[in-house]
Parts: structure tokens; sequence; C-alpha cells
């Protein structure tokens, strides 16, 4: 049976680190669920359409990143024919074998409700601001702006809002390295499997 790992949380709580750590650690195979609403976002056009015939090269764009990507993913992430279309990819790799990691908003409540393993990572608004300032080399006021818009949006919306499974484990790493986030998410998964 393949084990599923469900990490949500909002952007720039380090969920995707972890979630990449995991899946080394592991062995698993690691799906950043976010890109597909970037690439559908990127892609312009009807974004249905864009999520209906999503492709590898939609996926491998150098533009993903940036924060108007994000904001262009969180829009698109809205409109409840676009999840459809991503939701079956998405539960298929959840299958792999030997086991998967997937990070997103929805995961552990509707994609992967049957996790083996759910966390929810978070970290203060102006942690999460700052990290992803340095990464971008960007504006840190710009960046909390930015973030708290997007996590708004993804917070209220009305189809897979933005929240924790009433069975996830917290964990906030606002006073956290990455290093001591990691270990703890990796014992908190042995402890789960
Ligand atoms: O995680 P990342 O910041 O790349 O996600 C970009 C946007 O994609 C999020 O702000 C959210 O609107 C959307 N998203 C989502 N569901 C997921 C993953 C991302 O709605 N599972």
């Amino acid at each position: 049976m393949p084990f599923t790992i469900a990490i949500d949380g909002p952007a720039a709580s380090g969920k995707g680190t972890i979630a990449r750590a995991l899946a080394s650690h592991f062995g698993f195979r690691h799906l950043d669920t976010g890109l597909l609403y970037r690439a559908v976002g990127a892609k312009g056009g009807d974004p249905v359409a864009a999520a209906q015939n999503l492709g590898p090269d939609d996926l491998t764009r150098d533009d993903l990143r940036t924060a108007e990507a994000g904001q262009a993913a969180s829009r698109v992430a809205a409109i409840p024919e676009v999840r459809a279309a991503l939701t079956e990819f998405q539960r298929r790799f959840a299958r792999s074998e030997p086991g998967a990691v997937l990070d997103g908003r929805d995961i552990g409540t509707v994609i992967c409700p049957q996790a083996e393993v759910k966390l929810y990572v978070t970290a203060s608004d102006e942690v999460r601001a700052k990290r992803r300032a340095i990464e971008l080399d960007a504006d840190v006021d710009r960046i909390l702006t930015e973030l708290r818009e997007r996590d708004a949006r993804d917070a209220a919306r009305d189809v897979a809002p933005m929240r924790p499974a009433a069975d996830a484990v917290l964990l906030d790493t606002s006073t956290l390295s990455i290093e001591q986030a990691i270990a703890l998410a990796i014992e908190h998964a042995k402890r789960a499997g």
C-alpha cells in the first residue's frame, strides 16, 4: 500500500522545503501542487482549458516562482472547474509506490483525506515575508502585503479553502531553523507510519 504524506499551509511557511526533505528521507516522490496552479495562471487564456491541457512544458517555465505568478495562481485556484481538472492527477500521484509527499493548501482536506500523515505548516506573517523577500531578493513590505492578500483569498474561497484538516498536526516554524523543522516533521511521520 502506498504511503501518503499531506502537507498544507500558507505561502513561504517552509512546507515546500519540509516536503522535499521528507521525500528524500523516505525515498518518496514529491509533488509541489502550487506549481500546477502557478502554471495554469501563467498560461493565460481560459484557465479551465489551461488546467485541462496542462503539460510537462507548462510546469518547467522559469517564470513560475515570481510573486505575480503566485497571485495569478491564487486567482485561478478559486475556480471550481480548474481545481476539478487537477484533482485526478494529484490523487494518482499520491498513490505512487512506495509513497508520496504532496504539498499545497487542500491536500489533507480534499485531495488526500486518507493520507497517513498530515502536517499543517505555519509561521508568522512577518517571518514568512522575510524568508520570501530574501529568496526573491525583493522588498519585504511589498512581499508582506502580497502574502497577506494571497492567504486571505486562499482561506476565504468557497471551494477547497486553505485550512488545517481536523486530524493534521500543526507545525509552527516561526522560531525554528529549517533543520529543526525538518527533524520534527520526520519524527512525526515515523510515529504515524
Ligand atoms: O504553494 P504556492 O505558493 O506555490 O501556491 C500558489 C497558489 O496556488 C496558492 O496561493 C493557492 O491559491 C494555490 N494552491 C491551491 N491549492 C493547492 C496548492 C496551491 O489553491 N493545493
